[in-house]
C-alpha cells in the first residue's frame, strides 16, 4: 500500500496543476462559490441579497467579523472606518512624485505599498490589536488614494473627505467635486456606486487574493500585502478587464463591426477575446453580473446616455454573442466586469479607474482573507513546487571557449 500522504509530506510525489484550476492552498469560512449553479455567499449570504438589502460597509463587517453587525456594531464599525479616511498629509508628496499621465493603478500600488512606511504602528502582524487598526486603515484609506489618484491625473486639486457622507456618497465627492463648485451626489449614482464596491467586495481565491495570502504567508506586513494584490489585479485578465472591455467597445466603434469582432473572438489563431466574457469559476452565470446589468439599466436611463455609442455597442455585443453557438456552448456570459465598466463609463470615470475602483472595493475581501491566513495556525509559508524541463546537470565553461 502506497501512504500517499506520507509521499506528498516528504515532497516526493506532487500534483501538476498550472493555474492551480484544481488545487486548494487553504480552507476558508468566508465565500463560497458554485460556478455551475451561478452562487455567491459570503458567510452564507447570497450576494443577490446582500447588494439589494444591504450595503458596502455592513458587508465589509460581514466579511471581516463573520456575522451580519447589531445596529449599534455597525454604528461603531462606520464611525471607526470615517475616523480613518484621511490620508497622512506627507502622503500627498508621494502623490507629486508621479508623473501626471502614470496610471492610477500603478500610484495605488506605490501608494499602499507605501503606507506601511506612514503607518508603521499598524504593521506588526502578531498584534491583533494592530492586525485590526491597519484593516480599518486600509478600508478606510482606499477610496482617497484611488480619488487622489484620479485627481492627481487630471491636474485637479485634491477633495479631503467628508465623514459626515456615506462610503459610495464620498468617493464620488472626492472624485467629481471641484473647489469652488457645489456638488451634490445623486442617491441613484451613489447606490449604484455602492453596489460596485458590494458585488466587487469577495471572490475566495481568484488571483489576487491568492496573491495578498500568498504574500501575507511569508510574515509580510499588511499594507505590502494589499499592494501585491493590487499589482495581480491590474493583469487584463482579472481586474483589468472592465479597462479592457471599454477599450474594446472603443475600437469596435459601432454596432455594424461587432461581427468583425465576434468572428475573431472565435478564431484560435487570432489571440483576441470578446473581453467582459467567460470565467474561470461560474460556467451558468455570474451572480453578480445579474445584479450590475439591473445598475446598469437604472443608470443608463437616469444619466440618458442611451445613445453613446460604447454603450450601444455594449447592448448589442451582449444581445448577439448570447444568441451565438460559440459561446453558448463553452458557456461564455458577460461577467460583473462588462457591465461595471458600462456603468462607470456613463458616471464619467476615464477608463484608467476602473481598476482602481475594482481594487478598493475588493481590499475588504484581501484583508478578510488575510486576517483569516494569519489565524490559522495550520497555514505555512506558500511555496508552490514546479516540473522542472530545463537542462540536465552541465560543466561551466568559460566565455573565450563558448
Ligand atoms: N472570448 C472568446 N473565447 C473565449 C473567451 C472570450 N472572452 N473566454 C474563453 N474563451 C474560450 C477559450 O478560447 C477556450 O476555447 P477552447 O476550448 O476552444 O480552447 C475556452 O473558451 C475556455 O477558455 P479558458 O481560457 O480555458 O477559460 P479560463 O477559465 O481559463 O478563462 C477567463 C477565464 C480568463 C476569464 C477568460 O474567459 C477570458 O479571458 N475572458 C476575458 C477576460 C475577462 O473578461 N476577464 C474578467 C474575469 S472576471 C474578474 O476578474 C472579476
Amino acid at each position: 500500500v502506497i501512504d500517499i500522504r506520507r509521499l506528498y509530506a516528504e515532497g516526493q510525489v506532487f500534483t501538476y496543476d498550472p493555474g492551480f484550476t484544481s488545487t486548494a492552498a487553504c480552507d476558508s469560512t468566508i465565500t463560497f462559490i458554485d460556478g455551475d449553479k451561478g452562487e455567491l455567499l459570503h458567510r452564507g449570504y447570497p450576494i443577490d441579497q446582500l447588494a439589494s438589502e444591504s450595503h458596502y460597509l455592513e458587508v465589509c463587517y460581514l466579511l471581516l467579523y463573520g456575522d451580519l453587525p447589531s445596529a449599534e456594531a455597525l454604528e461603531d464599525f462606520e464611525n471607526r472606518v470615517t475616523n480613518h479616511t484621511m490620508l497622512h498629509e506627507q502622503m500627498m508628496n508621494f502623490f507629486r512624485g508621479f508623473r501626471r499621465d502614470g496610471h492610477p493603478m500603478a500610484i495605488m500600488t506605490g501608494v499602499v505599498g507605501a503606507m506601511s512606511a506612514f503607518y508603521h504602528d499598524s504593521t506588526d502582524i502578531s498584534d491583533e490589536w494592530q492586525r485590526e487598526v491597519a484593516s480599518i486603515r486600509l478600508i478606510a484609506k482606499m477610496p482617497t488614494i484611488a480619488a487622489y489618484a484620479y485627481k492627481y491625473s487630471i491636474g485637479q486639486p485634491f477633495v479631503y473627505p467628508r465623514n459626515d457622507l456615506d462610503y459610495a456618497s464620498n468617493f464620488l465627492r472626492m472624485c467629481f467635486a471641484v473647489p469652488a463648485e457645489d456638488y451634490e451626489v445623486n442617491p441613484i449614482l451613489s447606490r449604484a456606486m455602492d453596489r460596485i464596491f458590494t458585488l466587487h467586495a469577495d471572490h475566495e481565491q481568484n488571483a489576487s487574493t491568492s496573491t495578498v495570502r500568498l504574500a501575507g504567508s511569508s510574515g509580510a506586513n499588511p499594507f505590502a500585502c494589499i499592494a501585491a494584490g493590487i499589482a495581480c489585479l491590474w493583469g487584463p485578465a482579472h481586474g483589468g478587464a472592465n479597462q479592457a472591455c471599454l477599450e474594446m467597445l472603443e475600437e469596435i466603434g459601432s454596432v455594424d463591426r461587432i461581427p468583425e469582432f465576434i468572428e475573431r473572438a472565435k478564431d484560435k489563431s487570432d489571440p483576441f477575446r470578446l473581453m467582459g466574457f467567460g470565467h474561470r469559476v461560474y460556467k451558468n452565470h455570474d451572480p453578480r453580473a445579474t445584479v450590475m446589468k439591473e445598475s446598469a439599466d437604472e443608470v443608463l436611463s437616469l444619466l440618458g446616455v442611451e445613445n453613446n455609442p460604447k454603450l450601444q455597442v455594449a447592448k448589442e455585443l451582449e444581445r448577439i454573442a448570447l444568441e451565438d453557438d460559440y459561446f453558448v456552448s463553452k458557456k461564455l456570459f458577460p461577467n460583473v466586469d462588462f457591465y461595471s465598466g458600462i456603468i462607470l463609463e456613463a458616471m464619467g470615470f476615464p477608463t484608467s479607474m476602473f481598476t482602481p475602483i475594482f481594487a478598493l472595493s475588493r481590499t475588504v475581501g484581501w484583508i478578510s482573507q488575510w486576517k483569516e491566513m494569519i489565524g490559522d495556525p495550520t497555514q505555512k509559508i506558500g511555496r508552490p513546487r514546479q516540473l522542472y524541463k530545463g537542462e540536465p546537470m552541465r560543466d561551466y565553461v568559460n566565455v573565450e571557449d563558448r
